[in-house]
């Protein structure tokens, strides 16, 4: 049935659901978790975003000094800081635009993005009780891992809430491809900006699926598997590589970065965005797995249309095989923890 399903996905081409309304000129911006390692370069890149008039931060720390700093720069945006006292969350989602969430804790070697769950998943859904309640219409990204399970907890959340309109939820997958594109450029010794390649699935070893097959280039067997395999364990490279010390916070800064400018583009009545993202889709929903990242046209209203994966490799067919039975199960780990 898996299978039927997913040859079912693979053809089709793009099914159309949702249409776009209001434009707005410039944006509110919330990033929540905005003092940590990801917060504080990702709120200094999107400080010299044209598309922002305020940059709000909000962490349990540190927020204060860190938006006083940035709000010396010489661009035009205003930076607030807050923190939990004085109603801090209230006041730095209340008209935001765009809620970028970056709050929780990173791996160590040794753990899996699953191994965060328990300290996480709590984390994201008071972050998103809020979101629900004083910020319901944003566009809201999850950065936050086990991303797979943070997605799908928000969107319970948001149902609880009675304002849960799927496509306005999103999870950053984008520092996947952006690694493909820069590991895939140093092989063929291209230039990384011409590498663009749809990464889909989720966000987690095998449910990370680049889609290779699709370039025009031609790898060897031994070549296509290797990429394959360190685009799919990129993330353990860097928790490896700081040894205790966190995991990729400056190139997920430059990715979710380059995720909300998208995002912003799509706001001001941009056309033709389209982001690798993992959204509530219907491309696997038949076989229960509800939420699948794949290319999706970003709108004003957030994502207008969710492409189908298009032709596929037999190899990369099989890694879709591998990737479903561990999404269902990041994906039920994440409705439970909200609906019991
Ligand atoms: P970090 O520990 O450096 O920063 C996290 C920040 O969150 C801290 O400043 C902390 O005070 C704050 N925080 C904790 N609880 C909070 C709460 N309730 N409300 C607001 N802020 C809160 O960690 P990091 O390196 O920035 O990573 C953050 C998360 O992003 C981790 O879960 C990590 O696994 C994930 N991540 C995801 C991707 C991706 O591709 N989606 C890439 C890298 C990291
Ligand atoms: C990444 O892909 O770098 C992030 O998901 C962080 C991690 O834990 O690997």
């Amino acid at each position: 049935c898996v299978q039927k399903r997913i040859f079912g996905a693979f053809n089709g081409g793009a099914s159309r659901f949702f249409s776009s309304s209001a434009v707005s000129n410039s944006a509110k911006v919330a990033i929540l978790g905005a003092s940590g390692g990801i917060g504080q370069p990702l709120s200094l890149l999107l400080k010299h975003n044209e598309h922002i008039s305020t940059l709000s931060l909000y962490d349990i720390v540190n927020t204060p000094g860190v938006a006083a700093d940035l709000s010396h720069i010489n661009t035009k945006s205003k930076v607030t800081g807050y923190i939990p006292e004085n109603d801090g969350l209230k006041h730095a989602i209340t008209g935001a635009d765009i809620i970028v969430i970056p709050a929780g804790v990173p791996r160590k070697p040794g753990m899996s993005r699953d191994d965060l769950f328990n300290t996480n998943a709590g984390i994201v859904k008071d972050l998103a009780e809020a979101a629900a309640k004083y910020a319901p219409k944003a566009l809201l990204a999850v950065i936050s891992n086990p991303v797979n399970s943070t997605v799908p907890i928000v969107s319970e959340v948001f149902k609880k809430h009675n304002v849960y309109d799927p496509k306005r939820i999103f999870g950053v997958t984008t520092l996947d491809v952006v690694r493909a594109s820069r590991f895939v450029s140093e092989i063929k010794n291209t230039d990384p900006k011409d590498e663009k390649i749809t990464v889909v699935g989720g966000h987690s070893g095998v449910t990370i699926v680049p889609l290779l097959s699709q370039l025009n280039h031609s790898f060897t067997d031994e070549e296509y598997k290797a990429l394959t395999h360190r685009i799919q364990n990129g993330g353990d490279e860097v928790v490896k590589a700081k040894a205790g010390a966190g995991s990729a916070t400056l190139s997920m800064a430059y990715a979710a970065s380059h995720f909300t400018n998208s995002l912003l583009r799509a706001l001001h009545g941009e056309k033709n965005v389209i982001e690798p993202t993992y959204v509530r889709s219907e491309l696997f929903a038949p076989d229960g797995i509800e939420y699948f990242a794949s290319n999706v046209e970003l709108g004003p209203n957030g994502a207008e249309k969710i492409f189908t994966l298009g032709k596929l490799s037999d190899y990369e067919k099989e890694l879709i095989n591998a990737a479903l039975p561990q999404l269902k199960k990041n994906i039920e780990k994440g409705v439970k923890l909200v609906v019991g």
